[in-house]
């Protein structure tokens, strides 16, 4: 019978960053033919699509969001020719390939903006946001990078300022064009026809700005000690504006062109907004990322109330999926500690919704402090010293105890972790205790159980650390009990059932039987198979 389920639905996603995954040329950055070499990695370890950040050509400020070609491949990631040979081999090796598209800017060194900015009269002109100075000559409104300072910057040859989400470097097209519109579109048909899978679609919620020009309003919570520039403003006429979902709707007709795609949109919203994304059926996305576990404190009652919102929140055929790291955010093990991290990766992979795994979290990867001269980040130049830096999570893989974790055979780009001897993939392998064969056991018994897969959820009161809950395909219930604190707990589990221990983040209680009470030690997740009442 064929499966009503979706592969984005049943599936587990794989966020690669290409500059720090596999360097096959020695030139110590990553490349698509290293990715090749590590599809067998990928496929042993369970996961079912990969998720490549941007490879098309870019002068690499913001190392590849910054697109001064929609339709190639950068240089220093290989060639066409690599690609369509990496997206064969993953599909032989039964992995989904999904692009990043960065469609709400390109490159200040795209053919288009150089056209667009050489006078005020060129065709292009209006494929990106001009706008007259303000009466006293600057910036045409309050609006600011997410980088830090003013999101506008003076173009002296033409008397203009253009507008810019991010970094001066990075000028945002302007979607209200049709010709934008549709030459976007056929970048995105441009790879699906090479056979990509679909894309995460990069600052979607920017993509349209207010049509007005007004002002932000003034954050009444920001606080310049502890938060970035950015966040003085509440970008309410430059984020989540309505016109958003007929470009949306538009986007989602030309995957559908396609059998088996799907779009995946960046979206740091609100959960009440994030789920607007999913539109009306059939027009918008499948997966607006959900990176509320993210930006939730690491806490069973907060955990368990997001939960219950973003379940409840959910609109009729909308597909949950949660985050846990991504190349933005700080390491997950950093975050939250080691011994939380696999609590963590129990709870995302038994969620209901389509994980998406950021690479390196499944070895149990750390920040790398980077010193000050080695900064890469526009971010951490731009606001140094805040924290805000990108680096620290962006270092390269370690996939053995050998010269530079035999990521490159050159000198990496970032440096490598300092613990790369104990946290690399070879070790783990070989380590049933290790963070990657706990991560194995679970893909692999979410691969087994339609009940973790594509079950229902029901949330159990939260007490104390623990966070529990229960998920069911037809007669069969697996309960997951997560301790997110440092006591040990006890679970009554009188009214839950009874039942027998599938798998432990501690791999010591396999088989073990519970009824009636069931102990949980400091940082312990469980997962119970219940016996049928
Ligand atoms: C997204 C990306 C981030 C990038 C920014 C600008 O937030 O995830 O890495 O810097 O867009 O393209």
């Amino acid at each position: 019978m064929a499966d009503v389920f979706h592969w984005w639905q049943r599936g587990i996603i794989y966020q690669i960053y290409p500059r720090s995954f596999m360097d096959s040329n020695g030139d110590g950055i990553g490349d698509l033919a290293g990715i090749s070499q590590r599809l067998a990695y990928l496929e042993d370890l369970g996961v079912d699509a990969i998720w490549i950040s941007p490879i098309f050509p870019s002068p690499m400020v913001d190392f590849g969001y910054d697109v001064s070609d929609y339709i190639g491949i950068d240089p220093i990631f290989g060639t066409l020719d690599d690609f369509n040979a990496l997206v064969a081999a993953a599909h032989r090796h039964g992995l989904k390939v999904l692009l990043d598209f960065v469609p709400n800017h390109s490159s200040d060194q795209h053919p288009w903006f150089i056209e667009s900015r050489s006078s005020r009269d060129n065709p292009k002109r209006d494929w990106y946001v001009w706008r007259d100075p303000a009466p006293d000559g600057g910036p045409p409104t309050n609006w600011v990078s997410e980088f830090g300072g003013p999101a506008w910057t003076l173009d002296e040859t033409t008397g203009q300022y253009y507008y810019h989400a991010y970094l001066k470097q990075q000028p945002d097209v302007n979607w209200r064009n049709p010709e934008v519109r549709a030459a976007m579109y056929d970048a995105m048909r441009f790879w699906l026809d090479r056979g990509v899978d679909g894309f995460r679609i990069d600052a979607l919620r920017q993509l349209v700005k207010d049509e007005q020009f007004r002002h932000n309003p003034p954050n009444p919570d920001y606080d310049p000690a502890l938060h970035g520039p950015n966040r003085a403003v509440m970008p309410v006429y430059t984020t989540d504006l309505p016109e958003l979902m007929q470009i949306i709707a538009e986007m989602r007709a030309i995957a559908d062109d396609y059998p088996d795609r799907v779009l995946i949109g960046e979206l740091y919203l609100p959960i009440e907004r994030l789920i607007a994304y999913y539109g009306a059926e059939g027009c918008g996305l499948h997966l607006p990322f959900n990176f509320h576990l993210i930006l939730t404190p690491w806490q069973a009652q907060a955990i368990a109330d997001l939960i219950e919102r973003y379940e409840a929140a959910l609109p009729e055929g909308g597909w949950p999926n949660w985050v846990l790291g991504n190349h933005d955010q700080h390491r997950l093990a950093t975050r939250i500690g080691p011994a939380q991290a696999r609590v963590a990766a129990m709870l995302l992979l038994t969620l209901r919704g389509t994980p998406t795994l950021y690479y390196g979290d499944e070895i149990g990867m750390s920040d790398v402090e980077i010193p000050p001269d080695q900064v890469y980040d526009p971010f951490e130049k731009n606001v140094p010293g805040m924290g805000l830096g990108r680096d620290p999570e962006r270092t390269p893989m370690q996939w053995d105890a050998s010269a530079n974790a035999g990521f490159t055979e050159g000198s990496p780009w970032l440096p490598i972790a300092p613990d790369y001897g104990q946290t690399n993939v070879a070790r783990e392998l070989d380590d049933p205790d290790s963070m990657l064969t706990l991560y194995g056991r679970l893909i692999e018994l979410r691969r087994a159980e339609d009940a973790l897969s594509v079950g229902e959820y029901a949330g159990l009161p939260a007490e104390g650390d623990l966070l529990a809950y229960v998920r069911s395909y037809g007669e069969r219930r697996l309960l997951i009990v997560l301790n997110l604190g440092s006591q040990t707990q006890t679970l009554d589990l009188a009214g839950v059932g009874s039942g027998r221990l599938r798998l432990s983040t501690h791999l010591d209680r396999d088989g073990e039987a519970a009824d009636a009470q069931l102990s949980v030690r400091p940082d312990e997740g469980l997962i119970l198979e219940l016996v049928a009442t």
